[in-house]
Order: C-alpha cells, then structure tokens, then sequence
C-alpha cells in the first residue's frame, strides 16, 4: 500500500478539550479504488478533496453505502477498535443489496489498521471520548443512465468524537413518514436512508424534539428505531428491544447491550413492540427507562416520548438507578480496556512505524 503522509498536520487546530463531533477530520484518508472488476491503487494519503465525475452514479443514483466505527485509547495509550469486523461484515451486506463489489476483507482491515495508526494522535484520551471512523463506498463514473456504475471507490477518514447528544432526548413517535419497508434497504447503511429521514427529522426538531421514533410503514403502530440508534425499553424488569429485521438497521452497540445485559442477568426480549405497550407502560408506570444506543451515542436515554400531539414524561430516576447508565458504562469499560473483554470485542491496534 501506497503511503503518503502529510507535510503540515493539522492537529494543533484541534481543541481535545471541547471535542464536538465531526468538526474536525484527522491528518489523512485511505483511498482504494475498484476498476474493471478488480480493486486496486490502495494509499493512505493527506485528506482533502476528491475528483469525480459529474455523471457518477453516487450523485444520481445514490448509489453509496458507509458504515460508523471507533477508536479507543487505555491509559497507557494502547488503541482498540471495538468489533471491526462487525462493521466489515455489515458494509459488505449494504453493499450486496446496492449491487455495489465487496471490499475485500485484506483492505478494510489493512486500511482502517493503518489508517488509524497513522493518525493515533487524533484519538482523544479521555474517557468516553474516541476517534469515529468512517469507512465509505462509492460509485463512480457510470453513464447517465439508471444503472450501477462499473467504478467504484472504497474511503476510510475520521474525526475526534465528543458526546453526541450533550442532554437526555426528547424523541416523537413518528405516524406519517416512514425511514424504511419491507424489502426496502433499511437493514443497510445506504446514504439515502439518512437523506430521507432529514426533512421529517427538521419537522420534529421544529417542534422541539431530538429525533423520531420511526414505527413501521404500514401500521405505524409498532416501534423501529431513532435517529442512527436502537432503542431499548426497561419494562416491567424486562429490557425490550425491536427484533432486527429488514427494516431495521442491526446495530453493534445493541448487539453488544444484549449480550452485556443477559450477562448481567437481565432479561432481554428481541421483539415486535408495540407503541400501545410504551403508552401504556409509562401511563401504568411500569416503564422505568428508554433508551437509544448506537457507535456515534453509545447510550443515550430518553426524558419525552411524544405520541399525537402528547408528552410522555418519562421517570426521573437517579443516575445510580438507570440501568443506561449501568449498561453505558459496562460497554465503555470494555472499550477503553478498563474491563474483562470476556466477549473479545477488543482489537488490539499493531503499531506500524
Ligand atoms: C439507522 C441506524 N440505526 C442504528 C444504528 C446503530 O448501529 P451501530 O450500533 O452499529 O452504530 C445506526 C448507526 O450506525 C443507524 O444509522
């Protein structure tokens, strides 16, 4: 592989006090390129802007998929990535129902491996805090007709990554748009799924709230997801969590809370859920939490739940009594090597110059 590195890093521009997320992007990015069938030209080199051409089919067609990692440091500044190939195995399923090439498994790792140790300065250090990675598919040149393009491109870059949300979210239970159906592309990471929930996600921020809670597509009566989270509803001592399914994006974090929780000794319920059971949990007063976790959040609950037009407040538990609380901190042990990995989520990061 290719590595060119930069001459001047920008690195003294960034503030690792006041981290907010996505504002700034580390020293380099890593570039393969996939033509006439095969994937080829793999380099790491200094970010900045790339040439396409105006007829590609990523701007036509949507023809893109990405994925949405991290970087932690311990404290003697080992770095770990949490599950990568996870998010390998995941790109991949995105890039199958896009009829997009595989990446092959020797370049995601490769790049993202020296990609990050290139630019390990770039993690932040404090607990909680890590390096977002985002590794991304695209296609290029094509002709101008709706068609999937014979060129594609496969790019890793990152950015330092602060708290998400800063505050407890108020979220809408969504009746009338819809993020994804049956046979559609909901379970992938395919750009055009976050293009189409931006418009009903301004009309929710317009009325105050953080994001929507997307129901299904044709009843708009069972819960989904929210924003780029899974969520999760602590119910009668049960933590309930709609089953993934094709229109449901399968999230590692989720995955991970499963397994954390069940091995806490929680019981967990991977179901249908309906929005009836939520209403009805808060009204009774058997819903304890509600929460939405994914890479960017990890976790992140809930203080209002809207159903038509009404706020559900939701109970204002101490801290030491969320279990949110409990389960962010398990995760982010595991992650910052604080903690066991009895799972084997960690890798380890070699270093390489
Ligand atoms: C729509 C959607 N749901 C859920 C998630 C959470 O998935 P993960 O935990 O793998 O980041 C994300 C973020 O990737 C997302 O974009």
């Amino acid at each position: 592989m290719k590595i060119k590195k930069t001459l001047c890093s920008r690195i003294k521009n960034m503030n690792f006090n006041n981290i907010s997320f996505g504002n700034h992007y580390s020293d380099h990015m890593f570039c393969s390129e996939f033509k006439n069938g095969k994937w080829k030209n793999s380099m790491i080199k200094p970010f900045g802007d790339i040439m396409l051409s105006p007829i590609s089919p990523v701007f036509h067609y949507g023809q893109a998929v990405f994925e949405g990692m991290k970087a932690y440091k311990d404290k003697k500044n080992h770095v770990f990535l949490f599950r990568p190939k996870e998010n390998f195995n995941r790109i991949n399923q995105s890039a199958i129902r896009l009829e997009m090439p595989k990446i092959p498994e020797y370049i995601f790792m490769e790049g993202l491996q020296r990609l990050i140790d290139i630019d390990r300065n770039w993690i932040p250090k404090k607990y909680g805090e890590s390096l977002y990675i985002r590794p991304f598919l695209i296609a290029k040149n094509g002709i101008l007709s709706a068609k999937p393009a014979k060129d594609y491109m496969f790019m890793i870059v990152s950015t330092p990554a602060g708290s998400y949300y800063k505050n407890p979210l108020k979220v809408k239970i969504e009746e009338i748009y819809s993020r994804s159906a049956p046979g559609g592309v909901g379970f992938t990471k395919a750009a055009g799924n976050y293009a189409s929930s931006f418009y009903p996600t301004r009309l929710a921020h317009e009325k105050g709230y953080d994001q929507i809670l997307w129901t299904d597509s044709s009843t708009h009566t069972k819960i989904e997801e929210s924003g780029t989270m899974n969520v999760f509803f602590w119910i009668k001592n049960k933590l309930i969590t709609p089953k993934a399914n094709d229109n449901i994006l399968n999230g590692i974090t989720c995955k991970s809370i499963i397994s954390i929780a069940k091995k806490e000794g929680i019981v967990v319920e991977e179901r249908e859920l309906n929005v009836s059971e939520i209403i009805e949990g808060i009204r009774e007063g058997e819903l304890k939490e509600a929460f939405g976790c994914g890479t960017a959040v990890v976790i992140n609950f809930f203080e209002i739940i809207s159903y038509r037009n009404k706020n559900f407040f939701l109970p204002k538990l101490p801290i030491h009594q969320r279990l949110s609380i409990k389960l962010k901190k398990k995760l982010l042990d595991i992650q910052h090597n604080l903690s066991k990995d009895d799972f084997g989520w960690r890798f380890r990061l070699k270093k390489y110059f």
